[in-house]
């Protein structure tokens, strides 16, 4: 009995669904074939939650069913070893570098408290930060006298990647110590220059930490290459795990063609690794580990084991369709998209970025209505998506946000597309949302 994601789990057992060595060459309407998609809805909301293949269903209740009631010892498979070894080489690092976690959230929390923060330390963020990360500096800086320098980003379509750069080096002063922002943010679907902002903070000497909620499952990306010091991922959106997985990355050894600076001072909290007396190893200097300190952190207590393992088993599958083909996939659909909305509702409606490619996700905000100030109207977007969700089951959501210069919070329509997702489905709720809003304008 193992609780590894065996290849067996159902890909290539469902009718017309090809063998695991097959995917790679698999057409998007097989591929689409191994969600467990609702019929007859449209899933726009992955930026949300995103949709479990059978194989990752199947796997989470295998191997609850093998460990439940079970006599063995079930903290060897909480530290979920190979899981982390094989997560971490489809992200370009190591074991020792990759911890899976119970969210995003978790994730980030864990990051920012791990920090060694004191009073006069000053961290730039972004407004557009979620909650999740805004809430976690505010009880630092609560705690520890840590000051928060925000910055609201700009949206719209004309947003240029180079405004970016300079708003963040803009705020930072000889205080700070910390740059942290969004990967992609969940408000207006920008994806920020991940690489340049850790540049930016290497030039100057600062710590990154960047949520990451959205990237796993959605870009192919080798976490080493970006420099970053932490990242947090959401398992259960684009890589599509069961909800209530995540996944954290560490910077544990030095590799100075993406990030010279020293390891910064980490205390990871919730651990049952840390030791009962006396302190980790110092941090190395090198490109060899001084110690795992992913351990330190996966090692917290019973683990979700049968959720590690249908993760591990979302993430197999991934690399077996191949994640540069699946990047290319949602992007292409997002490019679609991004051209009706704007065909529908025009240019001046999207609070997404378009024109500057480097910025471009499949996450697209915009307002649908014909009155620009319907932005503000909460209850009118919270009734567009509940008649989308309840009239077409077309499932999108709104979200809120700061905007440069304006005394109010903007509201705006988000949907996102995935590799599930068809041109048609996107056709089809471009028309359904069109004669939606123009029925509640
Ligand atoms: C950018 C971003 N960060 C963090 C989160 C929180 O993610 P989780 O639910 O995995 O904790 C979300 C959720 O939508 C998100 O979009």
């Amino acid at each position: 009995m193992t609780q590894s994601a065996t290849s067996s789990d159902r890909i290539g057992q469902a009718p017309g669904v090809p063998p695991p060595e097959r995917l790679r060459e698999a057409s998007w309407g097989t591929i689409r074939k191994l969600f467990a998609l609702e019929p007859g809805s449209i899933h726009l909301n992955t930026g949300t939650i995103g949709a479990m293949p059978h194989a990752v269903l199947d796997t989470n209740d295998r191997v609850t069913r093998e460990w439940n009631g079970s006599m063995r010892d079930v903290y060897p498979p909480g530290m979920y070893t190979e899981h982390r070894a094989a997560i971490g080489r489809s992200f370009g690092v190591d074991e020792d570098e990759m911890v899976i976690c119970h969210n995003a959230t978790e994730g980030v929390a864990r990051i920012i408290h791990g920090l060694d923060l004191h009073d006069g330390d000053e961290v730039v963020t972004t407004t557009h930060e979620c909650y999740s990360v805004l809430s976690n500096f505010n009880l630092v800086r609560n705690r520890h006298g840590l000051t928060i320098r925000t910055i609201t980003l700009p949206t719209g379509y004309h947003v240029r990647a180079g405004d970016i750069l300079e708003l963040f080096e803009r705020a930072i002063t000889p205080r700070t110590k910390v740059l942290a922002f969004a990967a992609i943010t969940l408000f207006t679907g920008t994806r920020l220059p991940l690489r340049r902002l850790c540049e930016l903070a290497q030039r100057h000497g600062l710590i990154t930490i960047v949520d990451g909620a959205l990237l796993p499952g959605m870009l192919n990306c080798n976490l080493r290459a970006t420099g970053v010091d932490f990242l947090s991922g959401s398992g259960s959106k684009f890589q599509c795990g069961p909800l209530g997985t995540g996944l954290i990355y560490l910077r544990n050894k030095i590799f100075p063609e993406y990030n010279s600076l020293p390891l910064p001072t980490f205390w990871p909290v919730i651990s049952t690794w840390y030791p009962m007396i006396g302190s980790t190893p110092p941090r190395t200097r090198t490109g060899v580990a001084s110690y795992n300190i992913g351990d330190y952190v996966q090692s917290a207590g019973s683990a979700s084991i049968a959720r590690g393992a249908a993760l591990a088993k979302a993430c197999e599958l991934w690399d077996l369709i191949g994640r540069d083909r699946i990047e290319r996939r949602i992007m292409n659909l997002a490019e679609y998209a991004r051209q009706r909305l704007v065909e529908a509702f025009g240019e001046s409606a999207l609070f997404s970025p378009g024109s500057d490619p480097a910025l471009r996700s499949p996450l697209i905000a915009f307002n649908p209505f014909r009155d620009a100030a319907d932005a503000w109207n909460i209850k009118k977007y919270m009734a567009f998506v509940d008649r989308l969700e309840s009239e077409h089951r077309i499932w999108t959501r709104w979200t809120e946000f700061d905007v440069p210069g304006s005394p109010h919070q903007h509201f705006a329509a988000r949907v996102c597309t995935h590799i599930f997702n068809t041109f048609d489905e996107i056709d089809h709720a471009v028309k359904v949302m069109v004669r939606l809003a123009a029925d509640m304008s």
